[in-house]
């Protein structure tokens, strides 16, 4: 039964979200910089930094870990030496998981309880100064780190750079989607240089459309994409500049194309995945807020039908019309205002602030992740059941 071959997909884990292609276009100049700023790791021993920073899916992470692989690479073919470990601080987001995780990357038999930080610590200095060679330590995802209780370990890892003796030395990369520098203290931020940041940019159409041909020619059977249904993957993709949404919108594509006869990924096939993407990124969180907040939310959407930005005033007004329909009191000017900003917390909108030529500032809204036709749909199912899930803390 599982003999058939796949018409569609020639390789699935080239579309895994973990996969480091071989090439990685539009990020040569980032290379660049790194290798730049890690010249004197390579050539002196010295402790060198980075920080990589940019919204989502703009290639920080997959950047990171080529560069460390080709760093390898060419330290072995040059007989050299250099190691590396790579955390990602969602997945490893207490103090004890990112240092279990570093020392077992010496010493795999090291037991999970028994030891406090300060002994770990101590014994990771240990490893890196006797294994004399350069180090380099990434932190991916470095703001949850900083932002919880667990930030004076980076302090600790940061101020690792200084005290290394011998011919070890530690390295540091950094990644994170805000800037990290406000973040850390000021002995860290000496360490870890201002001007070190590397920035990551949302990928345009067109280099979305480069990624996209990439990848659909590593994953999939050859003739089972056309070039114009890639166009329209970059396309859909192109107002988040998001390449992971895009490879994984061509991988929801695929195996849909998969189930169907034809063996070809279609323009439809693309327009199913991408629905079936933007249920995941809302559905909870709409089920999640309260009444008062989903009238607020209903209203925005409403609103900003068909227009890319909304003032609050006339997002307001909607909202008045939204409360009657289902026999709610309206609420006040500053109370709706809360709920707006409540709303952007959970990322299911933005507001802007513009100075306007006749003079006063006024707040505009925008939706960014879902069309607002589909929002409001969403909204209309969810007020209507009677049951409408958990409601979030604010
Ligand atoms: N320039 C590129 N060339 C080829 N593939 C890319 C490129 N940029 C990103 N990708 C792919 O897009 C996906 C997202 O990239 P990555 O995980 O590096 O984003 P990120 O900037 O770390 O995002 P986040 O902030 O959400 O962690 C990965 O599958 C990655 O392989
Ligand atoms: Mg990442």
């Amino acid at each position: 039964m599982f003999d058939r071959a796949s018409a569609v997909i020639k390789d699935g884990k080239k579309l895994s979200f973990d996969y480091v292609p071989e090439k990685l276009v539009h990020r040569e100049e980032q290379m660049r910089r790194l290798e730049t700023l890690f010249r004197p790791m390579i050539t002196g021993g010295l402790p060198c930094s980075a920080f990589l920073t940019g919204g989502v899916g703009t290639g920080k992470t997959v950047t990171a870990k080529k560069f460390c692989n080709d760093m390898m690479k060419y330290c072995a073919g040059s007989g050299r030496q250099m190691d590396h470990v790579f955390i990602n601080c969602r997945i490893r987001s207490t103090e004890h998981g990112v240092l279990i995780h570093l020392i077992r990357h010496f010493d795999p038999g090291f037991p999970d309880r028994g030891f406090s930080a300060d002994e770990m610590l101590r014994s990771l200095r240990k490893h890196i100064e006797s294994g004399s060679r350069p180090f380099v330590l990434v932190l991916d995802e470095a703001d949850i780190l900083l932002k919880s209780s667990n930030r004076n370990l980076v302090y600790q890892l940061t101020r690792f750079t200084e005290d290394i003796r011998g011919n070890s030395s530690v390295s540091m990369i950094m990644i994170s989607q805000e800037h990290v520098s406000e973040m850390l203290d000021d002995a860290s931020m000496s360490s870890f240089k201002r001007a070190n940041t590397i920035k990551f940019d949302r990928y345009t159409k067109d280099e979305l459309k480069d990624i996209i041909t990439m990848r659909a020619g590593e994953a999939l059977a050859s003739g089972a994409v056309d070039d114009d249904v890639l166009d329209l993957l970059a396309d859909i993709g192109k107002g988040y500049g998001d390449a992971r949404l895009v490879i994984e919108m061509l991988e929801k594509a695929a195996y849909i194309a998969e189930e169907s006869t034809e063996g070809v990924i279609t323009a439809d096939d693309v327009r199913s995945a991408n629905a079936m993407i933007y249920s995941n990124v809302s559905e909870n969180k709409l089920a999640g807020l309260d009444l008062k907040r989903k009238l607020a939310l209903l209203a925005v959407a409403r609103a900003i039908k068909g227009e890319p930005y909304i003032s609050i005033t006339k997002a307001e007004k909607t909202y008045a019309v939204v409360c009657e329909e289902y026999g709610q009191a309206a609420r006040k000017h500053t109370q709706f205002w809360t709920y707006i900003q409540d709303l952007e917390k959970t990322n299911i909108l933005d507001t802007t602030v513009r100075s306007e030529a006749e003079g006063g500032r006024v707040t505009y809204i925008s939706v960014p992740d879902i069309p607002p036709k589909e929002l409001a749909k969403k909204l209309e199912y969810l007020l209507d059941s009677p049951t409408s899930g958990n409601e979030y803390e604010f």
